[in-house]
């Protein structure tokens, strides 16, 4: 049997150039080279620890649905479901509680920071922290192991929740017999850090992202809002401008290369920007159809996703029964 892969996605925003570079792509590219079987899942219950509004969460979730479509992901090769579809996956969450130390998930970092940051501003030290931000790690650890997980495909900041899993399924394992297989994470160690409009990492949180399915004069808009120092044409520019860093990640070496040489060379900004725009526009052109596709044809979406859940849950009913069996309640 090959072995497989999982990943969970979290829609809790507009899909951006860094989700694209360092999640989407790199898992569409897995999932396409007959080495794994790959299930990706949108992990909505995850998103309900701070999205708790039923418009956001619909649009959310379909946006990022029509995203994986049409970055690629082929549904007849990945098991692409909903994780609120698959119920399977809650029952287990209850049964791990019960072999969850409760200082083992006190150490989790989302949680940490939280407490730490309610102890500077001397807060009650649980300030903010709902029961579902506190057991996240507990649920992703039942996404993970009710499938037989080997690789999780995830960058460092979800490393510590794979160690957890794997805490989880050794202290099952060791009470009732082998059960669950050991997950390890699938860290992409060369993957270089995708900066955003001000040269900060490209994240929500610092309003300086760039959406991968901008129409082509929106995606114009937003590179020209891209940060450059006063320098005038003529005068050679710095590699490390956030211009070269976002073309460099998308760029092939030779690309970029020529590229570098003709900003020590003096290129102006504004030709600058015009040469990055024409990189990115070539390459999302494709993707923004068939995004546009997909967001009109949302019958043919929630099929496809209907089919994973079926795909998915009679993988998940089987595995469930056998957890069940172990444990005395079948
Ligand atoms: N916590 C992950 C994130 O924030 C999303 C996620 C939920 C996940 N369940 C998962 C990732 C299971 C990998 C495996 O990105």
């Amino acid at each position: 049997m090959k072995e497989r892969i999982l990943t969970g996605i979290k829609p809790t925003g507009t899909v951006h150039l860094g989700n694209y570079l360092a999640a989407i792509r790199p898992a569409v590219e897995l999932s396409n080279s007959e080495e794994f079987n790959c299930f990706y899942f949108i992990a909505d219950y995850h998103a309900l620890t701070t999205v708790l509004n039923k418009k956001t969460m619909e649009d959310n979730t379909f946006h990022v649905a029509c995203s994986w479509l049409a970055c690629g992901l082929n549904p007849q090769k990945v098991v692409f479901y909903r994780q609120s579809d698959v119920p399977e996956i809650f029952e287990l969450n209850w049964i791990l509680n019960n072999v969850t130390p409760k200082g083992l998930i006190n150490r989790a970092h989302a949680y940490k920071a939280q407490v730490e940051q309610n102890g500077l501003a001397g807060r009650d030290l649980d300030f903010g922290v709902n029961m579902g931000l506190y057991c996240y790690p507990i649920l992703m650890s039942a996404d993970i192991l009710l499938f037989d997980t080997n690789f999780v495909p995830v960058g460092l900041d979800q490393k510590q929740h794979i160690e957890i899993a794997r805490d989880i399924a050794n202290s099952f394992n060791n009470k009732f017999g082998k059960t669950f297989v050991l997950p390890e994470p699938k860290i992409d160690e060369n993957l270089k850090t995708i900066v955003g409009l001000d040269g900060r990492k490209m994240s929500k949180s610092y309003g300086n992202i760039i959406p991968l399915f901008a129409t082509e004069s929106e995606l114009k808009k937003y590179v020209n809002r891209i940060i450059t120092d006063s320098k005038l044409p003529g005068e050679p520019k710095s590699l490390d401008c956030t211009i070269n860093l976002i073309y460099k990640s998308f760029a092939n070496l030779d690309k970029a290369k020529e590229f570098e040489e003709k900003l020590l060379n003096g290129l102006g900004w504004g030709e600058a920007k015009k040469e990055l725009f024409e990189l990115l526009n070539t390459e999302l052109s494709p993707l923004r159809e068939r995004y546009n596709y997909y967001f009109s044809h949302k019958e043919e979406v929630f099929k496809i996703l209907s089919d994973g859940k079926n795909k998915a849950r009679e993988i998940a009913k089987r595995k469930l029964e056998f957890i069940k069996n172990k444990i005395g309640v079948l």
